[in-house]
């Protein structure tokens, strides 16, 4: 069967910077800097960058280029006893798609009300009101009727690009996808630093906290960040790089989509704080107690800070939820094409057939999503396959890859037609630097979660949708190992002619 491939290089880089380039990018980060120490925080972020982020995404590009196939069957094509841990990954990148799918619903309705800023003086209010929030995850309050006509809207748009495959699908979405996005973002910044009260906002993200450097939760927090803005360690950028012709620049790819990423990453900060900062500053208020991350910040506290501009309110609220739009749709095709892929290379299956048979149990599972108890199961299912799911998938990842298999050889096939050669520094980070903090990383986040729960949510709901999703992903891995795959699917040999 004749595998698909990108247009061109150009394409797949695009495609590749809008999975990086997320929501993570814009309500994750500047929070999490500003929370762990601000500017003393970018040095553990970058020491991240170089040591994980990059050495992973190049190993991810090789491992995508030179097996061509998608996780489980890259995986397997490296060693048959390693298949497991491509679906291990493919299961994580499900679940982040039943549940990123409603988020995007969110933004959809909120570019609307943005327009005039429905949500009135209680922003909060509304958007509890908006989602028809229940007291806990066992109530789900069934199916919120406001919610349908986005939620059809996000599944049709996702659908039409899907079943038009890598090139006319996935790549074409992002050519106008990135650029739309790069505009949004700059008005935003344009905007938010030509604020008063601007510099007070930047400040609190970026002001050096020193005494924090030295504390342990600061460093999990930057690789935590790095891992999920670059979007690896989820299946998604082995499948993407899979479609790659043999004698691409992998290193030099890399390079470009860390520094487009987290470049993207940093300007995007720069215009959430300062307009942040202006909201403090008119309102007399000291940023901390404006300033949140995820969910928060996007639907309670900045349609407060929109309402609080000066002018033109409802174009400023509509550039912000459009950039969220963006941002998040060419993640979300990236983390479905992950999955679609894992089943299409491991059955040897048409594009439009694996397609359909990932489209239709995502959209039925993500109706829970849109029920009354959608926000509460969406927090703590994403919680824990972040804190677990993704970290543990990086470290079982650099563990085979670094101490279970030829490192070198790895290293040669990313080398061989790049510019640049990476060292043997690389074998390294991967096998010693990355294991030692992911490692760290997930045991700790178990233990956290094992001990403290998340959230203050009750532990009837921590242990069915926070345990309950590790337990789907451990017996999820399993049962789709076990499954026969079509003959030969593991041989590479066999498949050296796929383009
Ligand atoms: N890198 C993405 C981000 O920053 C992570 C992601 C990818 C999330 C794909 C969902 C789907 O948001």
């Amino acid at each position: 069967m004749k595998r698909e491939s990108w247009n061109s290089k150009l394409g797949f880089i695009l495609a590749a910077i809008g999975s990086a380039v997320g929501l993570g990018n814009i309500w994750r980060f500047p929070y999490t800097a500003a929370e762990n120490g601000g500017g003393a925080f970018l040095l553990p972020y970058f020491f991240a960058i170089i040591t994980a982020g990059i050495p992973i995404l190049i190993l991810e590009y090789t491992i995508g280029k030179t097996y061509r196939a998608g996780a489980p069957a890259a995986w397997a094509r490296i060693k048959q006893k390693f298949e497991w841990l491509g679906w291990f990954q493919v299961m994580i990148a499900f679940i982040i798609t039943v549940y990123y799918t409603a988020i995007i619903v969110w933004v959809i309705s909120y570019i609307g009300f943005a327009a005039n800023q429905a949500w009135g003086t209680d922003p909060t209010g509304f958007f509890l009101d908006y989602l028809g929030l229940t007291a806990s995850g066992m109530d789900l309050g069934g199916i919120q009727a406001n919610l349908i006509v986005p939620f059809i809207i996000v599944w049709v748009v996702t659908a039409i690009i899907m079943y038009r495959g890598i090139s006319k699908g996935i790549e074409a979405a992002c050519k106008i996808a990135l650029p739309v996005l790069l505009v949004l973002t700059a008005i935003l910044v344009i905007r938010g630093i030509t604020l008063p009260g601007a510099l007070d906002g930047l400040n609190y993200m970026f002001n050096p906290n020193w005494s924090r450097i030295f504390d342990s939760s600061v460093w999990v927090a930057a690789y935590g960040q790095v891992f999920f803005s670059l979007s690896i360690a989820f299946a998604i950028m082995i499948a993407y790089s899979s479609y790659l012709p043999k004698d691409t620049d992998v290193v030099n790819s890399a390079f470009i989509t860390a520094t487009a990423n987290h470049g993207f990453e940093l300007f995007a900060g720069i215009g959430v704080f300062s307009i942040l900062g202006y909201m403090a500053y008119t309102q007399g208020v000291p940023i901390e107690d404006v300033a949140a991350g995820g969910v928060g910040l996007a639907f309670m506290v900045f349609p407060a800070a929109i309402s609080a501009l000066p002018a033109m309110n409802g174009f400023i609220g509509v550039c912000f939820f459009g950039a969220l739009l963006f941002a998040g749709f060419t993640s979300l095709i990236s983390i479905i094409q992950a999955v679609i892929a894992g089943i299409s290379d491991k059955y040897e299956m048409p594009h439009k057939k694996a397609t359909t048979l990932v489209l239709v149990p995502a959209f039925i599972i993500s109706i829970l999503f849109i029920t009354g108890a959608g926000l509460t199961i969406l927090d703590i299912v994403d919680a824990f396959v972040n804190s677990i799911g993704i970290v543990g998938s990086g470290v079982l990842e650099v563990l085979l890859i670094g101490w279970f298999f030829d490192t070198e050889f790895l290293r040669k096939e990313a080398n061989q037609f790049s510019n640049f050669s990476i060292g043997k520094w690389w074998t390294y980070m991967l096998k010693i630097v990355t294991v030692l903090v992911l490692g760290f990383m997930v045991i700790s986040n178990t233990i956290t979660y094992m001990t403290e729960g998340y959230g203050g949510y009750s532990g009837t709901d921590i242990l069915v949708y926070g345990w309950g999703t590790v337990l789907i992903m451990i017996v999820g891995t399993v049962i789709l190992t076990a499954m026969k795959g079509k003959e030969g699917y593991a041989d590479l040999t066999k498949h050296k002619e796929d383009k």
